[in-house]
């Protein structure tokens, strides 16, 4: 059984379909990321798995739990936002407490001074206080327990909202950008906190980002939602490596993935007249796309190695240099990363010769669904071009 389950969820504003279908399985101690542009729905499906929301249509299961007809408030998911919400009136300190005190203690408890005098409340208190403690430690703020919101910079209030989310075991965490008001520095520290944490408490995370490297670097599966659908399910190395549709392989990697207009004709594929060695599994005539990726474009020594381009621009990066070519044949423009030592003596403006790895090149068809393709034997070319 799946720790989360979601079925078939669809969501509509004024008639706008944003969510069509949307069907989604989280395991017990599994971090899912949730990807995709600005827009695609993503904010939507969080809120309605934490009840904020109702779907128009759809299933949501936790723990083997219908929760149709269970609220918010006791579905025992904790979900972190891109705006924190603290209270300004407490301190971090008690802001991070108020999930442990609405669980641990009764209401006459929670009484301001007649509490205390409720039998068992101060050894609850003293643990609520241990446990604060130990999460502010882990996630360095517990220098800022005594200070109020707004004696706070934007990082650090975020990590306090963060470590108010953690300090309880929930069902689930759903985390809405939590780390976007973060500096880039901060914010690399602060992934491998989340992680860390994750993996100490087990608790099955959703996690949105529509940082793409975020999401490769922390999920075990990253989803990719793109105009309400989900698109890919999978890990961040076939998302990369092995995408189902081009709007997926174009999601993920940096710089992006190249992608020029082709055609295939008996299965062969060729744009600008070229052929390109490749054999996409398609029948007739039909219009493709070619992708792929910068790190597998490379320099040929020879002009009848490889494609005619010229250099338009090279970023060099310190470790690797990006250059943005033109190709001749159909004035695309195509980006190959190479090392410092294979674009030594490369500069603007100079022609070159770009081969593409045929292994490593993918083809999608007109509808965006990736096609079988693999590259042609020498046998297969001679065949072709005879028969
Ligand atoms: N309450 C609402 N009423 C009408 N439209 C809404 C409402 N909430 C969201 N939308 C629309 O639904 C779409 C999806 O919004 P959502 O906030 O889920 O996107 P998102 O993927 O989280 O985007 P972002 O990455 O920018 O946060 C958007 O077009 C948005 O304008
Ligand atoms: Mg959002």
């Amino acid at each position: 059984m799946s720790a989360l389950s979601l079925r078939g969820i669809t969501k509509s504003f004024s008639g706008n379909a944003i969510l069509k279908g949307v069907s989604l399985d989280v395991e017990s101690g599994e971090f899912i990321a949730l990807v995709g542009p600005s827009g695609c729905g993503k904010s939507t499906l969080l809120r309605i798995l934490a009840g904020l929301d109702h779907a128009d249509q759809g299933e949501i299961v936790i723990g083997g739990e219908d929760m149709s007809a269970i609220a918010a408030a006791d579905r025992n998911i904790a979900m972190v936002f891109q705006s924190y919400a603290l209270y300004p009136h407490l301190t971090a300190g008690q802001n991070i407490a108020v999930p442990l005190a609405m669980r641990r203690l009764s209401g006459t408890q929670r009484l301001p001074f007649v509490g205390s005098f409720v039998p068992g409340q101060r050894t609850t208190r003293a643990a609520i206080a241990r446990d604060v403690k130990e999460m502010a430690k882990s996630l360095k703020i517990d220098h800022l327990l005594d200070r109020k919101p707004g004696q706070m910079s934007g990082g650090q209030r975020q990590r306090v909202a963060l470590a108010r989310a953690m300090v309880r075991q929930p069902s689930v965490f759903l985390m809405d950008e939590p780390l976007s008001n973060l500096d880039a520095n901060l914010r690399v520290h602060a992934r491998g906190e989340i992680v860390e944490l994750h993996r100490r408490a087990g608790v099955p995370t959703v996690y949105v980002t529509h940082d793409q490297a975020e999401a490769l670097s922390m999920a075990d599966r990253v989803a990719v939602m793109i105009g309400g659908n989900l698109l890919q399910l999978a890990s961040p190395q076939v998302i990369y490596d092995d995408p189902a549709h081009i709007e997926v392989a174009r999601f993920v990697g940096q710089p992006r993935i190249n992608v020029v207009p082709a055609l295939a004709e008996n299965g062969l594929v060729s744009f600008g007249g070229i052929r390109l060695g490749l054999q996409a599994y398609i029948a007739g005539r039909a219009d493709v796309s070619l992708a792929i990726r910068p790190e597998f474009v490379r320099l040929a020594n020879a002009p009848q190695d490889g494609l005619a381009a010229h250099v338009e621009r090279i970023e060099f990066l310190g470790s690797e240099v990006i250059l943005y070519c033109k190709l001749d044949a159909i004035g695309e423009i195509m980006i190959a990363k190479l090392t410092p030592a294979e674009a030594s003596g490369i500069s603007a403006g100079m022609p070159v010769t770009l081969s593409l790895s045929p292994g490593k090149a993918m083809v999608f068809a007109e509808d965006g669904n990736r096609l079988q393709a693999s590259p042609l034997t020498v046998d297969a070319t001679l065949e072709r071009a005879h028969g």
